[in-house]
C-alpha cells in the first residue's frame, strides 16, 4: 500500500515539473483529473470548419450553444419550434461523447418578437413555463441555466431588490424566478438547475451590492424551497478594464458553497480592449487576468466545470469593421487565435487547472 507521505512527495514531485514545457494533454484531460469539467461555448455553424472541429473534439468535455437554444432561435413563432441547429450541437456532443449544458430557458433578451406584447396582454404564466418543459423534455443534459441576468448589472440597479428590468418581471414581479425553476425542476428532475450572471468578480463598491444582492436572491430562493443546484459565474473578465478581486472573490465563492451549490464557471473569457497594439503584451495580460480568476474559483471545492465562451479567437463577435479593416485588430479573448494556434490563455488555464488542490 502506498503511504500517505510516499503520495504526498509524489504530489509534489509532479507540481515541481516546471510549467515552460507546454502541457501535452487536453485542457478536458488535465481538468479530469482534478475532478470538474473543461467545455465551451460553441455555434452551430462552427461545426463545418475542419481546422476547429478536431481542437474543439480533443479539448472540451461539454458544450453550450452560443445561441441555438436561446429562445429567439427556437420559437421563432408562437408554440413553433425549429430544433434544426440545436439537434446538430447535441448530436456533435454525443458523437463526441460531450455532455451538453443549456443555455438558456428564460432570459430578458433574444426573445421572439411577438413574445413581449403577448406577454404584456396575457400575464400568462404559460408563456414560461410551457417553453421550460419543451426543451426540457427533448434534451437530456447535465445543467441548464433557467435564469439567465435577473439582477441588473453592476452600477446599474434602478430598485433596491437589484431585479433587472425585463419582459418577465414587468409582467410576473420577481416572483417569475420562483415559476421558471419550478417548471424546469417538474420537467426534469436530474438536470442541474442554474441561476447565471455576471459581475461577481470585480472589486468595486457596484461589484460589492451586485454580489450582496445576489446573495438575498439566493437565500430567497433557498428559504421557500425553490429548486436550484448551482450559480453559474460568467466570467467575462477584462484585462484593462477592471480587475478580478482575489480577496472578495474568494469569500463570496465560500458563500455560494456555505449554502450548499454547486459554482460552475460558464462563460469565461477576457476582454483585451484597451490593451496595447502589442499582440504579445496583451496576449500576456489576458492569461494573467484569467490565472488570477481561475486560481481562486478552482481552489473552492464546489467549483465543478469551467467553460469558455467560446474556444478560438476565429469565433469572437467581429469588432468594429473599421478597427478590423484598418488595424487588423481582432479581439484576443479566447485560448486559441485565430489560426488555431495555443496562446499563452491556453497555458495559464492548463496551469491553473493542474496546480488545483484536490480536496478529500
Ligand atoms: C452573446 C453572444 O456571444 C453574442 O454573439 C450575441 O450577440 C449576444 O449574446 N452573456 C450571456 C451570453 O449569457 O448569452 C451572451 O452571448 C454573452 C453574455
Amino acid at each position: 500500500m502506498i503511504s500517505r507521505r510516499a503520495m504526498l512527495t509524489a504530489g509534489a514531485s509532479a507540481l515541481a515539473f516546471p510549467a515552460a514545457a507546454q502541457d501535452s494533454r487536453s485542457l478536458k484531460a488535465i481538468a479530469a483529473a482534478k475532478n470538474f469539467t473543461f467545455g465551451t461555448a460553441a455555434a452551430s455553424y462552427e461545426l463545418k470548419d475542419a481546422d476547429f472541429t478536431p481542437i474543439l473534439a480533443r479539448e472540451a468535455a461539454q458544450l453550450v450553444p452560443e445561441y441555438e437554444m436561446k429562445r429567439r432561435a427556437l420559437e421563432t413563432r408562437p408554440g413553433v419550434y425549429d430544433f434544426a441547429d440545436l439537434d446538430t450541437l447535441f448530436a456533435y456532443a454525443a458523437r463526441n461523447r460531450m455532455t451538453m449544458r443549456g443555455h438558456t430557458l428564460c432570459w430578458y433578451y433574444a426573445n421572439p418578437a411577438w413574445l413581449a406584447p403577448m406577454l404584456a396582454a396575457k400575464r400568462d404564466e404559460k408563456l414560461l413555463t410551457d417553453h421550460i418543459r419543451t426543451v426540457l423534455r427533448r434534451y437530456r443534459m447535465d445543467s441548464v441555466d433557467v435564469v439567465n441576468e435577473a439582477l441588473a448589472p453592476p452600477g446599474t440597479a434602478t430598485r433596491a431588490d437589484g431585479f433587472r428590468p425585463s419582459i418577465w418581471l414587468d409582467a410576473f414581479g420577481p416572483g417569475y424566478i420562483d415559476m421558471a425553476f419550478h417548471a424546469a425542476r417538474a420537467a426534469d428532475p436530474r438536470v442541474k438547475l442554474v441561476y447565471n450572471d455576471w459581475g461577481f468578480e470585480q472589486g468595486s463598491a457596484d461589484n460589492d451590492r451586485f454580489r450582496s444582492v445576489t446573495l438575498r436572491l439566493l437565500d430567497g430562493m433557498l428559504k421557500r424551497k425553490t429548486p436550484i443546484d448551482a450559480l453559474g459565474i460568467q466570467g467575462h473578465l477584462s484585462a484593462f478594464g477592471n480587475k478580478v478581486d482575489q480577496r472578495k472573490l474568494r469569500a463570496f465563492l465560500q458563500e455560494i458553497r456555505d449554502r450548499g451549490l454547486i459554482i460552475l464557471i460558464t462563460e469565461l473569457d477576457v476582454d483585451d480592449t484597451g490593451g496595447s497594439y502589442d499582440i504579445a503584451a496583451r496576449d500576456r495580460a489576458v492569461a494573467d487576468e484569467a490565472r488570477r480568476f481561475l486560481d481562486v474559483a478552482l481552489d473552492n471545492p464546489a467549483t465543478q466545470a469551467v467553460l469558455t465562451w467560446n474556444l478560438s479567437d476565429r469565433y469572437v463577435d467581429a469588432p468594429d469593421e473599421w478597427k478590423l479593416k484598418l488595424l487588423a485588430w481582432r479581439l484576443r479573448k479566447t485560448p486559441y487565435d485565430a489560426q488555431m494556434r495555443k496562446k499563452p490563455l491556453w497555458d495559464a488555464m492548463a496551469q491553473a487547472f493542474a496546480g488545483r488542490r484536490l480536496h478529500y
